[in-house]
C-alpha cells in the first residue's frame, strides 16, 4: 500500500491495473502525423473514470494533447477536482506532459491529486501538481 501525497493510498495492484487501463487505450490515439500516442486515464473527486488520448489534425496546430482532451471530457459530467490522472506514451522513460498541460491539470489539481506518469513499459513515477508546475499562475491570483 503506497500512501501518496499523505492522502490517498494506493496498492501496487491498483497502479498496475491503472497503468495497464492507460496504455490499453494508447491504441485509439489519432495521430497520425507525429505517430506519437498519448493516453490519460483520470479519476476525478467522485470516483469517476474518464479516459482521453492525443487527436491530431491535417491542420497540425489543431492536434490536442491527451491531457486536454480528459479534463474537459471530465468537467462536462461535472468532475470538480482530479484525484488521478495516468499519463502514458510510447516514451522510454515515463511520459512528460507538455507545459500547457500542466497549467491545465493544475487548475483542476489539488495538494492531494495524484498523478502517475508513465510508459508502454509500465516504468512509473508519482507526482504532485506543485512538483510538475511550481510557482504556478492559479485562480487564487485573479
Ligand atoms: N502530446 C500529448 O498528448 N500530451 C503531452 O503532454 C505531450 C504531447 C501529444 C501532442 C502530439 O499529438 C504528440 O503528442 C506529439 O507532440
Amino acid at each position: 500500500m503506497k500512501e501518496i501525497n499523505g492522502k490517498m493510498k494506493l496498492t501496487e495492484e491498483e497502479i498496475s491495473r491503472y497503468i495497464d487501463e492507460a496504455n490499453d487505450i494508447l491504441k485509439n490515439a489519432y495521430v497520425p502525423y507525429s505517430k506519437f500516442p498519448v493516453a490519460a486515464l483520470l479519476i476525478d473527486e467522485q470516483g469517476r473514470k474518464f479516459r482521453g488520448v492525443n487527436v491530431e489534425n491535417a491542420s497540425y496546430g489543431l492536434g490536442i494533447c491527451a491531457e486536454r482532451n480528459v479534463i474537459p471530457t471530465a468537467v462536462t459530467e461535472g468532475m470538480k477536482k482530479i484525484k488521478l490522472l495516468v499519463v502514458t506514451g510510447g516514451t522510454p522513460e515515463p511520459i512528460s506532459p507538455c507545459g500547457a498541460c500542466r497549467q491545465v491539470i493544475s487548475e483542476f489539481s489539488d495538494k492531494d491529486t495524484v498523478i502517475i506518469l508513465t510508459n508502454k513499459d509500465k516504468k512509473y513515477k508519482i507526482w504532485s501538481i506543485n512538483e510538475l508546475l511550481p510557482y504556478s499562475f492559479g485562480p487564487d491570483d485573479l
